[in-house]
């Protein structure tokens, strides 16, 4: 099978998606259900519309993009990633795995393949955690791993809804048409850029995901008394924000602690009540990214920072409240799929490693309903989730190329 990527279209792809943005270039900012967002969904269905691929929208905005083959009564094989980007992002984060995967289908059409088991490009409505504060929603619904009730539990920073979100963008069955049957697909292959330094360092051009760190996510109230910064004395104050930087310190240390590379521990959002420079912070609120390879080992921090909280509470005589957003499990890759990406890598002389992802994808959450695996391309420096945020052509096609191969074998199984 002579598979030929067009580089150039695909650049020329990528580089268009990039300026669907609430943010100048470089930086990409599309936040779901924005108007950028609304705008590069259009412009995505029109790109698979013109790849003759036929198109199904969910009650939440899933795309699926569907290449129909010959035993179409199988369950298909899936690829995709999303398009949703955090603010002053880069424009390859999803992008890969979205426009990638269209290309992969387009550059199977050009080389004459004809599928057996269908072949299905979804585009998920968010994978990012910015508006509703919990990453992957939609895959979650999709998966199963959040039911109904998030239509109108999750809520965006202005309290909107995920519900009145969906309908004013135009998305408006019902939430509980979304969740897929456990045998939906026979195999979902995602291609993402690595977000890590890895395969840059060792000069490897693919990493194949054995399998997807366990993510949770934390919110963390506190509560003090605020006043004038002149008049309360330093043995009066019950300082909110400065119970937070001993919690925030203690998670940094935590998670440093734990023996192992893997776990790591982020604060990356911190709200300060009231906020003015002379004024003694009331009431301060944090969220805690908390990640590791190991569950057992995740949760143990976890038990760790509520300690830390009770702790510093009774200390500084403020009150601390410890809510749980999210507590996933690790995500297994399937062997099977592994060993198809592995053998690719091998016939075309391509270098590669194994490898954990130490970020989460869509893929987490559609490992609950069928076997997955993740094909990972070096991007510069390992950064990611920033607008210097860059993957080479050359990697990008290669990446193409071996999920091409990839789909094109699972669709004759
Ligand atoms: O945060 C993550 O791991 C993903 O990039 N959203
Ligand atoms: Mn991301
Ligand atoms: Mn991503």
């Amino acid at each position: 099978m002579n598979i030929a990527i067009n580089e150039a279209q695909l650049t020329q792809e990528i580089d268009t998606l990039a300026l669907f943005s609430a943010t100048e270039p470089p930086s990409v900012t599309r936040i779901v259900y924005s108007e950028q967002d609304l705008q590069a969904r259009a412009w995505f269905k029109e790109r698979c519309c013109e790849a003759g691929l036929t198109i199904r929208e969910d009650a939440i905005g899933n795309i699926f993009a569907h290449w129909i083959g010959s035993q179409s009564d199988l369950p298909a094989i899936a690829t995709g990633s999303h398009l949703d980007a955090i603010p002053h992002a880069g424009k390859y984060d999803g992008v890969v795995g979205v426009l990638g995967g269209l290309e992969a289908i387009r550059a199977l059409q050009r080389s004459g393949f004809q599928p057996q088991r269908s072949i299905e490009l979804i585009l998920f409505s968010a994978e990012e955690p910015t508006r509703f504060g919990i990453g992957c929603f939609s895959s979650r619904l999709l998966g199963g791993v959040l039911t109904s009730e998030a239509d109108t539990l999750l809520k965006d920073q202005q309290g909107n809804t995920l519900q009145q979100l969906r309908n004013q963008a135009g998305f408006t069955g019902p939430i509980d048409s979304v969740c897929l049957k456990r045998d939906a697909y026979a195999a979902f292959v995602e291609l993402h850029i690595e977000q890590g330094p890895i395969l840059e360092r060792d000069h490897l051009q693919i990493g194949i995901v054995t399998s997807i760190a366990a993510p949770a996510s934390f919110r963390i109230e506190i509560q003090g008394e605020g006043g004038h910064a002149g008049a309360v004395l330093m043995p009066a104050r019950r300082d909110a924000l400065c119970a937070a930087s001993e919690i925030i310190l203690a998670i940094e240390s935590f998670a440093s602690k734990t023996g192992a590379v893997d776990t790591v521990a982020t604060v990356g959002i911190c709200n300060v009540h009231p906020g003015a420079v002379n004024s003694i912070p009331s009431r301060v609120e944090i969220t805690v990214d908390l990640r590791d390879t190991d569950e057992t080992r995740r949760n143990r921090v976890a038990e760790q920072i509520q300690e830390a909280c009770n702790q510093i509470a009774v200390k500084r005589n403020v009150s601390v409240a410890l809510h749980k957003i999210n507590a996933d499990a690790p995500a297994q890759c399937s062997p099977h799929i592994l060993q198809a990406i592995e053998e690719i890598c091998n016939q075309e002389s391509i270098s590669y490693q194994k490898m954990v992802s130490r970020a989460y994808h869509d893929s987490l959450f559609m490992a609950r309903i069928a076997p997955i695996a993740m094909i990972f391309i070096p991007c510069r420096g390992g950064v990611s989730h920033r607008p210097d945020e860059y993957a080479p052509p050359e990697d990008i096609s290669r990446g193409v190329k071996v999920l091409a191969q990839t789909l094109a074998r699972l669709s004759h199984t």
